[in-house]
């Protein structure tokens, strides 16, 4: 099977030669301390940001767990769908958990997510932008109209970039009370190492980070990340293959938009719906390639593929006209 319902990359950004190396230097005898101040830095360099204003955890759930636990006491509140584990962690600690739901074309009337704000005032508001599954991305005036809510409520506002890296640089709004959650599982590859980022300053940073343990993060993980940083000319490449991998993917699906409604994407995933859309992927998923289909209500009419390596979308091409001829 190829995997394309985990929204992961399909290679590894570090060769094994890379690996043993970093594996070599690793001391595993001892705390992880000097090898998060060294992954903070090149991850601040890289982003041009102060490394005081972020932290490390176990991927970027963990930040999403953590701040459902210390800023989500009055209300949870995110838009429907999001990311599916908003809620879990909601649900771990009984926080009251709201959606929003979205319009039939899955795009969301922001006026009516801040009504629902200002009713419910809740302390804590999560969405993915761009956004998780419809691959959209929301307009600054939207996020600006979520920030001043979350403000007026006495809230947080948390903006998940898990795939910021693969649209184009937008503006967000400002304030102390607005949280970045990062992940190095996506555009960077490595879902297994497990390595999120919370960016925040201030009061946010000090509830988010409250509970943290003393070494959040262990060494190996933490230095093989930092060797995708070291490596400005390799990881530049690295970016270049996945950026293209998610060229081809829209390129196979943007064939059948005739057909199948496929929304834009800046992440590194396709979202399609409508009927003919489980249809597809059903053929796909019997042939091999595995995408991601839904069990809520909400979302039965939609399947989600991400990128695959380059030389699998030569049989996924072929799966897809194959359908479209046998559905004119
Ligand atoms: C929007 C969003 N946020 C967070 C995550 C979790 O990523 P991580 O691997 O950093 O825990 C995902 C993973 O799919 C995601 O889609």
């Amino acid at each position: 099977m190829i995997i394309m319902d985990r929204n992961t990359s399909p290679i590894s950004p570090l060769s094994e030669e890379a690996m043993m190396e970093v594996i070599s230097n690793t001391k595993i005898n001892e705390y992880p301390s000097a090898e998060i101040d060294r992954f903070k830095q090149l991850y601040a360099d890289h982003y041009n940001i102060s490394p005081d204003t972020i932290e490390v955890a176990n991927g970027s759930d963990e930040w999403i767990q953590k701040a459902v636990m210390t800023l989500g006491e009055n209300g949870v509140m995110t838009v429907a769908p999001d990311f599916v584990m908003y809620k879990e962690y909601a649900e771990q600690i009984d926080a009251k958990f709201t959606t929003v739901p979205c319009n039939a074309d899955y795009r969301f009337d922001f006026d009516a997510v801040v009504e629902r704000i200002d009713e419910e005032k809740p302390s804590l508001f999560l969405i993915s932008m761009p956004h998780n599954p419809t691959g959209q991305l929301f307009t600054y005036e939207a996020l600006e109209k979520l920030s001043a809510a979350m403000q007026r409520a006495g809230g947080y506002l948390i903006i998940d970039e898990a795939y910021a890296e693969f649209g184009p640089d937008f503006d967000k709004p400002q304030g102390e009370h607005v949280l970045i959650i990062r992940t190095l599982s996506k555009m960077y590859g490595v879902a297994g190492l497990r390595v999120g980022i919370v960016i925040a300053e201030g009061e946010a940073f000090r509830k988010v980070t409250r509970i943290n343990h003393p070494y959040p993060v262990n060494s190996l993980s933490l230095n093989m990340a930092s060797k995708i940083f070291e490596d400005r000319a390799h990881l530049a490449d690295f970016i270049d293959y996945q950026k293209k991998s998610k060229e081809m993917l829209e390129s196979a699906f943007n064939k059948v938009s005739d057909k199948v409604n496929v929304v834009e994407s800046y992440t590194n995933f396709v979202f399609t719906y409508g009927e003919n859309a489980v249809a597809l992927g059903r053929h796909l998923m019997e042939n091999g390639y595995r995408c991601r289909m839904y069990n809520d209500e909400s979302l039965k009419d939609v399947v989600r593929y991400s990128i695959i390596r380059h030389e699998d979308y030569d049989g996924l091409n072929k799966l897809i006209t194959e359908w479209s001829h046998q559905h004119v």
